[in-house]
């Protein structure tokens, strides 16, 4: 195991779509005990494939609260296939670190991907799960979460960022 280097916002890697996978092999599987790993090091509650530069469709998850045991959630291929209701919570980014702000997004979503065995699975998830599932896909798709914010909210955070960016990489 071994913690992999998250990139940050604006590598291009985050803006690319990443490509689906087809075999289930080894190096997946080491790739999500290093994704695993590196998430909780950070620490993290989502961490998607590409954010570690890797241009493929897989994430993991843990939103386990601090007081339960440990939930990690590795998903292959995963797909929103139904989406209902409607929250505003506060989002960050471990590619955009030291940045947080309301994003819009749907409260429940259904999600179907594969596990590590390729069995396909389906989850209803909510709450922070849900939220959490948006923004990992997202990654997949080349999105991060200020590009969903409003017009002028981005243009605010085009502004700060690359004051905070500096900062942060200072202290890393
Ligand atoms: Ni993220």
């Amino acid at each position: 195991m071994s913690l992999m280097k998250i990139y940050h916002y604006p590598e291009p890697v985050l803006a690319k779509e990443s490509e689906p996978i087809i075999d289930i092999d080894a190096a997946i599987r080491q790739l999500v005990n290093d994704m695993a790993e590196t998430m909780y090091a950070a620490p993290g509650v989502g961490l998607a494939a590409p954010q570690v530069g890797v241009s493929k469709r897989l994430i993991v998850l843990d939103c386990s609260g601090r007081d339960e045991e440990p939930q990690l959630i590795a998903a292959i291929n995963p797909e929103i296939i139904a989406a209902q209701g409607e929250s505003f919570e506060e989002e960050g980014c471990l590619s955009v670190p030291g940045y947080y702000c309301k994003v819009k997004r749907n409260e429940e979503v259904t999600v179907c991907y594969l596990d590590l065995d390729g069995v396909k699975q389906t989850i209803l998830a909510d709450g922070l799960l849900a939220v959490a599932f948006q923004h990992e896909i997202d990654h997949l798709n080349g999105i991060l979460f200020v590009d969903r914010l409003s017009p002028l909210k981005r243009g605010l955070f085009k502004k700060k960022y690359p004051k905070i960016l500096e900062q942060m990489e200072e202290q890393l």
